[in-house]
């Protein structure tokens, strides 16, 4: 049985104010959703701070990205070293958003994910189709060469701690949301991938649906036989609205 995990992609956003606020919301309704695992994703500057907020909690959490790298001359970046330092359990890797507005690669997206597991955090790796792919009808040729970098790089035992977010492009952030139906025909192609190389991590891996997922149609998806959980932007900057799709897992 695999237990949905709902984890919340803040994105760039939140202060150390709107952040106290939500987590604190979290932390109160948590206990009754506790059959669902919660996951919180904050900028890396707020990391101490859910850390010091969440520690003790049931709610994990974890960062948007990460370096390649294991440190060095690389000004900007965030090595995997140093999420575990701040006892990060997930890490988010090839986010559309990184994929389409800061161009990383299938083989960046791979490499990510192995930084993650070579200091023991479990990534989440984004993988998901444009409105022009959908419309073209390469979702899932697009959806298996995102997948394939990473299988090929780490082999499909590294998915036993890991999990997979099928986000299609179309629907972050728009409000238009895969039917139930578009979602678990990718994911169980999603996990029909991994069984052709094993089929135990397969049948063990959650996979997450994101894309304008919220309380309203939160029910619906996560009562698809493929679907695992959520990925979730917009709606999970409220504590209630986040609950709330927590709740719909139960
Ligand atoms: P959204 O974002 O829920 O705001 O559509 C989901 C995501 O990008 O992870």
């Amino acid at each position: 049985m695999r237990r949905k995990l709902v984890a919340g992609n803040w994105k760039m956003n939140g202060s150390s104010e709107s952040i106290r606020g939500l987590l604190q919301g979290i932390k109160e309704g948590a206990a009754p959703v506790a059959a669902v695992e919660l996951a919180v994703f904050p900028p890396f500057v707020y990391l101490g701070l859910v850390e010091q907020q969440l520690s003790g909690t049931t709610v994990a959490w974890g960062t948007q990205n990460l370096s390649e790298q294991v440190s060095g001359a690389f000004t900007g970046e965030v090595a995997g070293s140093m999420l575990n330092d701040f006892h990060c359990a997930y890490v988010i890797v090839g986010h559309s958003e990184r994929r389409t507005l800061y161009g990383e690669t299938d083989d960046l997206v791979a490499r990510k994910f192995a930084a993650a597991r070579k200091v023991g955090i479990k990534p989440i790796l984004c993988v998901g189709e444009t409105l022009e792919e959908r419309d073209q009808g390469v979702t899932e040729s697009v959806v298996e060469r995102q997948l394939k970098a990473v299988l090929d790089l780490e082999g499909v035992e590294a998915f036993n701690d890991a999990v997979i977010a099928y986000e299609p492009v179309w629907a972050i952030g728009t409000g238009r949301t895969a039917t139930p139906q578009q979602a678990q025909e990718v994911h169980a192609f999603i996990r029909a991938k991994l069984a052709e190389r094993n089929s135990t991590v397969a049948a063990k891996t959650r996979i997450l649906y994101g894309g304008s997922m919220k309380a309203a149609n939160a029910v619906e998806l996560l009562a698809m036989a493929d679907i695992d959980g959520g990925l979730i932007g917009g709606a999970s900057l409220e504590a209630k609205e986040f609950l709330a799709i927590a709740r719909a897992g139960c």
